[in-house]
């Protein structure tokens, strides 16, 4: 079988089973394909909350399925791979924020969305990365504990200035391993190139950037922009998506250990066996920590609009 039939048995299993399949851009381009809806991490959770299928499949990791679970409790909610998790979701647990809450009694608990379902029930509100600037500035509190990615917390800290953010350890290991000689190289190779970057590279590769933001932002300002060449400082997925979007356009990887593994788990293959009952799993969470995690999501989608 070739990759265009197995996406029509996909697109026929869809319709019979009633499912609708989420991606995240940063998954394969063949999965983007047969998505009902694609986007970054904000963009797929006000989706999620408005579809009407009685299923849903999120292709993408595990707190991203998490998510669409808190928001649509009355669907069945299944990830395409099971092993797809976040490297940065599965730093900080719920035993440990907690004790550091209660250092910080006064402090309003800024979670990144990429965290455990558990996690954000103990946390006031969540953010992504494209709604996490806005949102903190509309927090009363300026006393703000951002979790868990340092990076992300220290670009919202120099876009709110007037606030006080706290930043524990935290962060993503592949964004966080591309360095300064890094931009050097690929700036060395491409030297008309402009260098777009997710906020959850470190600082000082921001610093060095033309446009800093979430995976939908860096997209929509190379589609948008009267420029030809770009170096893509995200997972490589965006890379490849821009350059069938744009083919007049030249695109580059900044570094190839922007390679996320979680997000590469899941195939083709995976999704056609989720839809027909021979794999992926479905995300089970019990009424209490849906509850309690809905309270930072529906802030979120609140303080986001
Ligand atoms: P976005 O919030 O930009 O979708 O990013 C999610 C993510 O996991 C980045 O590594
Ligand atoms: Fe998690 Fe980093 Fe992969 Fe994004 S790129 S899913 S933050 S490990």
């Amino acid at each position: 079988m070739n990759v265009t039939e197995l996406q029509k048995k996909i697109l026929e299993l869809k319709e019979k089973n009633d499912v609708c399949v989420l991606a995240h851009s940063y998954q394969a381009h063949e999965i983007c394909e047969i998505a009902d809806f694609t986007g970054d991490s904000y963009k797929l959770s006000v989706d999620a909350s408005k579809v009407r299928n009685k299923n849903i499949l999120m292709c993408g990791v595990r707190f991203m399925a998490e998510t669409c679970k808190i928001l649509s409790p009355e669907k069945r909610v299944y990830i395409a791979s099971p092993l797809a998790g976040c490297a940065m979701a599965d730093q900080m647990d719920k035993a440990l924020i907690a004790e550091v809450r209660k250092r910080y009694p006064d402090y309003t608990v800024v979670a990144y969305i990429n965290t455990t379902a558990e996690l954000k029930t103990i946390c006031d509100v969540c953010v992504t990365s494209s709604s996490a600037v806005q949102i903190v500035n509309k927090i009363e509190n300026k006393n703000i504990l951002f979790i868990p990615d340092c990076n992300l917390g220290a670009f919202v800290q120099k876009q709110c200035p007037d606030k006080n953010i706290k930043l524990l350890n935290g962060g993503c290991p592949i964004h966080a391993c591309v360095n300064t000689d890094d931009v050097k190289l690929a700036k060395r190779l491409y030297p008309n190139a402009e260098l777009l970057v997710h906020p959850e590279c470190v600082p000082a590769v921001c610093e060095a950037a033309d446009y800093i933001g979430s995976t939908s932002g860096i997209m929509n300002y190379a589609v948008n922009s009267d420029k030809k060449e770009f170096i893509i400082g995200t997972e490589i997925s965006i890379a490849e998506h821009l350059q069938y979007l744009c083919p007049d356009k030249s695109f580059h990887y900044l570094s190839l250990k922007l390679i996320c593994p979680n997000m590469k788990a899941t195939t083709l293959v995976d999704v056609y066996n989720a839809l027909a009952g021979k794999g992926g799993e479905e995300i089970i969470l019990d009424g209490d920590t849906i509850r309690d995690a809905k309270r930072c999501i529906d802030e979120m989608i609140r303080l986001g609009e």
